[in-house]
This record gives C-alpha cells, sequence and structure tokens, in this order.
C-alpha cells in the first residue's frame, strides 16, 4: 500500500476523508496531523482522534499542529461546520489525546521512517507543511508527491477568488508550491462536483456499522445547496475526500502540469492561487524564465461517478 499522511482542519470533510484512508486497503495511513482552520486546532485534535475511533483505527498517531497562520489571525469557518468543527453531530469526545509530539516533528519523524517514499495530503490550510520544510527539508528525500486540497482555478470560496485553505495561511501555500517536490492540486474546482447522492448516503446513514453510518451523516450534513435542510437533501459532497480519492485512484482525475502562483498581495486577490493556462507550445515545455519549481499538476477533471463509487465501495468496508 501507499504510504500516506493527512494534515487536516477536522472538519466534516476532513473528516470523510480520514473515514476514506482508513478503510481503503491500497493506502497506509501512517499518521494524521492537525492544524488550525475549520475551527481551534484543539478541536481539530479532538475531532480527529474521535473520527479515527469510530473508523475503527484508533491507533494511528495523531500530531496536534500549529494554533494560527504564519502571519494571520487564527479565523475559523464555524458557519460551514458547525460550532465544533464538524458539524454538530454530537460525537462522542475521544478516549485519548495527541501524540506527545507535535505535529511537524511527527511529520519528520513518520517520513522518513516510512519504508518507502510518503504521499502527504494536506486536506487543510498548509501552516504544519509549510513549517516542516522550512525546519526538516531533508524530508523531501522520502515524500513521493504532495496532494493537496486547496487553490482554485476559477471561482473562490472564502472571497470571490481564493478557496479557503490556501486563503487561510498564502504565505505557507506559497512556500509549499515552491518547495521542489511534486504536487498535485486538487483545487475547488474538482471539490465541489463529487456529490454523493441522496438515496446512496441514506443508505449509508442506515447502517449498523459506526464508521459507515458516521459517513452518512457528514455526508448529509454537507448538503448541495448552501444552507439546505440535511433531511430534505441527504446528497453531499466529498470534499477533501475526493483529494484522497485521488491518491488511490489517480486516473480518475486529468491534471495539467501548469504555473501556479499564490497573490501575497494584501487586497481582493489575497490567497488567489494564479494558475497560467495560457497556450504553451507543448505540454511538457517550460517557457524561459518560468521557476521549474512552480510548476503543479492541477486537477482540472473530475470522474465523478468513479469516485462517488469508490468512496462507497470503501467506507462500507470495516
Ligand atoms: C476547504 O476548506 C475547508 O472548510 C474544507 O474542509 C476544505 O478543506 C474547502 O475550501
Ligand atoms: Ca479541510
Amino acid at each position: 500500500p501507499i504510504p500516506v499522511i493527512i494534515d487536516c482542519d477536522t472538519g466534516v470533510d476532513d473528516a470523510l476523508a480520514l473515514l476514506f484512508a482508513v478503510r481503503h486497503p491500497g493506502l497506509d495511513l501512517r499518521a494524521v496531523t492537525c492544524v488550525a482552520g475549520n475551527t481551534d486546532v484543539d478541536g481539530v485534535v479532538r475531532n480527529t482522534l474521535t473520527v479515527l475511533e469510530q473508523a475503527g483505527a484508533p491507533d494511528i498517531p495523531v500530531g496536534r499542529g500549529a494554533e494560527r497562520p504564519l502571519l494571520e489571525p487564527a479565523r475559523s469557518a464555524r458557519h460551514v461546520h458547525g460550532a465544533d468543527g464538524m458539524g454538530d453531530l454530537g460525537l462522542p469526545p475521544p478516549n485519548r489525546a495527541a501524540a506527545a509530539l507535535d505535529a511537524v516533528t511527527l511529520l519528520r519523524r513518520e517520513i522518513l521512517a516510512a519504508p518507502r517514499p510518503v504521499t502527504l495530503v494536506p486536506t487543510a490550510p498548509l501552516t504544519n507543511i509549510a513549517l516542516l520544510l522550512r525546519t526538516h527539508p531533508e524530508v523531501t528525500r522520502n515524500i513521493e508527491r504532495i496532494v493537496f486540497m486547496g487553490g482554485a482555478v476559477a471561482t473562490g470560496n472564502a472571497t470571490p477568488v481564493a478557496e479557503f485553505n490556501v486563503w487561510h495561511d498564502p504565505e505557507a501555500a506559497a512556500i509549499l508550491l515552491t518547495a521542489g517536490v511534486p504536487i498535485t492540486m486538487y483545487g475547488l474546482d474538482v471539490f465541489q462536483q463529487v456529490v454523493v447522492p441522496s438515496p446512496e448516503v441514506h443508505r449509508l446513514r442506515a447502517s449498523a456499522e459506526s464508521g459507515t453510518r458516521l459517513a452518512g451523516e457528514l455526508l448529509a450534513h454537507r448538503p448541495t445547496t448552501p444552507g439546505g435542510d440535511p433531511e430534505a437533501e441527504e446528497a453531499g459532497g466529498l470534499g477533501d475526500a475526493g483529494a484522497v480519492c485521488a491518491v488511490a485512484d489517480p486516473q480518475g482525475i486529468t491534471t495539467r502540469l501548469l504555473p501556479v502562483e499564490v497573490c501575497l498581495t494584501q487586497g481582493p486577490a489575497r490567497g488567489q492561487t494564479v494558475v497560467d493556462r495560457r497556450p504553451r507550445p507543448g505540454e511538457s515545455e517550460i517557457h524561459e524564465g518560468e521557476r521549474e519549481q512552480s510548476l503543479v499538476d492541477v486537477a482540472l477533471e473530475v470522474d465523478v461517478e468513479r469516485y462517488v463509487r469508490l468512496y462507497l465501495a470503501t467506507v462500507t468496508r470495516s
């Protein structure tokens, strides 16, 4: 299996991503690290530990990471993810605490100890990853690829042009994009497309198995219409879980290697991922003057049915 580490801000859809990663036979989830984003970092740690327990994986090391972005103050997304950051589903508190090691130290240890190069999957603001890359640059020798949920080619969500994870800590995202490791950007353009239809969500919610049932409850909390009623409309987006699908089944997305830069200036474009889609002489040719390290495999299309099928088949395993 592919060694994987998820860095998250659990988060309704981060929880969907964790459930998938734990249950996919082709993935070896070696650690999970937490960062402030959807809610404060202690809330993220609690949610993450609870979800791993419900998924039947109570032993995966969980590291507590950054409390706030590199430069910005912390800002939560409670309006999207509920007061507890997890849809206010009334989940029980976890039975254990986070690892004694902080997230960055845990990431370093787990990456360097992995039997083969690790795929890192950040589904949150990139603060922990930026700190890791700056503090322990040697980790890149055992990183296969970073597949991150963040950014947008077209429209944003936190602002008209910026996606939440990049907008929350733009400097951290810029550090990631110039790290010199292969990167896949699973941005809003594909993220928003993968929706599980109501009948399937209903079936998950009726399951006798706790992890499967949790997936259903979480999906129902992500109605396709903003502010929609979860009882009336159970269909819900996979969100961050789509990025983990892209690790397990990369054929499900169509990517192009494109220059991507984060807008770091103050003003309405701060946090925008500027993706250069101008026609180029050949897909593999790099324009003169382009910095090679800013080229990113950007997901432009996703096979929605394929990922919905994959997700359902995976989370119903136990
Ligand atoms: C991202 O922001 C968070 O609220 C979600 O968990 C996802 O990672 C989408 O912009
Ligand atoms: Ca997230």
